[in-house]
C-alpha cells in the first residue's frame, strides 16, 4: 500500500459514502423548501450494492480504512442496505456505522444490528412537535423517538445528533438533553454550517459552542474531555455522569487532523466537505490512476477551516 498523506500527517482512514439524494425529511438546513427536496428525490441514478462494495473494496486496498459510514440523502431509504451493510463487514471494515433521521428505524434497526451495523447517529432537532415541523418541515418527533428506543433495544450503539439554529429551534436545547440523559444516551449538539442555500447566511442561525455550554452550565456542572484524534466532536461530562458533545466546526474547527474521505452516490469522492469539486472513480482504472485521484482528493482539505460550500448534506453526505 502506497502512503497517501499530506504534510500536516493527514490520510484517509473513514469513508463517509452518501447512499442517495432522497430524504423524506425536508429538514430547513438542508433544502430551501419542498421543490429542491421534490427535485433531489427525483435523481435516479445512485450505484448499486455490487459497485458500492467494489469500490469500497479497492479503497480499502490503497488506504488504511478502518471506518465506513453511510449516509445520504436518508440511507434508510437505500434498497439493499443490509446486504451493503454486511459486504462491507465482510470487506474487513468492522465499524460501520450510519447517520439517519430516524423516520425508517423503528421497523429497521433488528436487521441492520443484525447485518452487523455497529453505530448510528440520529438526528433530532426538537423534542416539541411543533419546533420539529419547523425545522423538519413533517411532523414525526414520536416516531422518531420510538426508531431511537428500537435501535436501544436492538442492542446498536446509539447518540443523537442535534443542529442548532438561532430563533429556529434552540428552545429545544434542555429539552434535547434531558430526552438524551433520561436514555443514557450522548446528544451532539451542531454549530450551523453554511452549506447550500445557507452558503451565504448561515451566521444568522448559528448558536455558538460557547452559548451552548453557557446555557448548559446553568443547569449542569460540566467537565470537558480530552479531544480524540480525528474527531468531529468535543465531549463534556455532567455532575450526574452523563455526557453531551459539540461539533462545533465555525467556532473550534477541526480540519487539522481531519482523516475523512467522502463517497458520493454517483461515484464521486470528495476530500472535504468545503470543495466542491467531484473527482470521478472508475472501476476499470489502474490503481495507479486511483492513486493519484485519492491524492488529489487528500489535497482538497482545507488547511484550517471549513469555507462553505453550496452543495448541501442532502447531495453529498452527512
Ligand atoms: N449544518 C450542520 N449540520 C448539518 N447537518 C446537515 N446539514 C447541516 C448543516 N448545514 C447534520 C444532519 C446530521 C449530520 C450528519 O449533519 O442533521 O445530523
Amino acid at each position: 500500500m502506497l502512503k497517501i498523506e499530506d504534510r500536516y500527517g493527514r490520510t484517509f482512514r473513514t469513508l463517509r459514502v452518501s447512499l442517495l439524494q432522497h430524504c423524506n425529511l425536508g429538514c430547513v438546513y438542508c433544502v430551501a423548501g419542498e421543490a429542491e427536496l421534490k427535485e433531489a428525490n427525483a435523481v435516479g441514478d445512485s450505484l448499486g450494492v455490487e459497485q458500492l462494495l467494489a469500490i469500497i473494496r479497492r479503497l480499502k486496498e490503497q488506504l488504511p480504512l478502518d471506518t465506513v459510514r453511510l449516509t445520504g440523502g436518508e440511507p434508510l431509504l437505500y434498497p439493499g442496505l443490509a446486504s451493503l451493510i454486511r459486504g462491507i463487514r465482510a470487506a474487513g471494515i468492522d465499524a460501520v456505522r450510519l447517520t439517519t433521521n430516524g423516520f425508517l428505524l423503528e421497523r429497521m434497526a433488528p436487521a441492520l444490528k443484525e447485518a452487523g451495523l455497529e453505530a448510528l447517529n440520529v438526528s433530532l432537532d426538537a423534542v416539541e412537535e411543533e419546533v420539529f415541523a419547523r425545522m423538519s418541515r413533517r411532523h414525526s418527533v414520536e416516531r422518531i423517538i420510538r426508531g431511537i428506543d428500537a435501535a436501544v433495544a436492538a442492542g446498536l450503539r446509539v447518540k443523537i445528533n442535534t443542529v442548532m439554529m438561532k430563533g429556529m429551534n434552540d428552545s429545544q436545547l434542555l429539552p434535547l438533553l434531558d430526552l438524551a440523559f433520561a436514555r443514557g444516551l450522548t446528544i451532539r449538539f451542531l454549530e450551523v454550517m453554511a452549506m447550500g442555500h445557507l452558503h451565504d447566511h448561515a451566521g444568522r442561525y448559528l448558536v455558538t459552542q460557547d452559548e451552548l455550554l453557557g446555557r448548559i452550565g446553568e443547569h449542569h456542572r460540566i467537565t470537558p474531555e480530552p479531544r480524540a484524534e480525528s474527531a468531529t466532536a468535543r465531549y463534556w461530562t455532567t455532575e450526574t455522569g452523563h455526557r453531551f458533545g459539540i461539533i462545533a466546526n465555525e467556532s473550534e474547527p477541526f480540519c487539522r487532523d481531519c482523516d475523512r474521505l467522502r463517497l458520493d452516490s454517483s461515484g464521486h469522492i470528495y476530500g472535504c466537505l468545503s470543495s466542491n469539486q467531484p473527482i470521478g472513480l472508475g472501476l476499470s482504472e489502474t490503481a495507479a490512476e486511483w492513486d493519484e485521484k485519492l491524492k488529489l482528493a487528500l489535497a482538497q482539505k482545507q488547511e484550517l477551516r471549513f469555507v462553505g460550500s453550496d452543495l448541501s448534506m442532502l447531495h453529498i453526505g452527512g
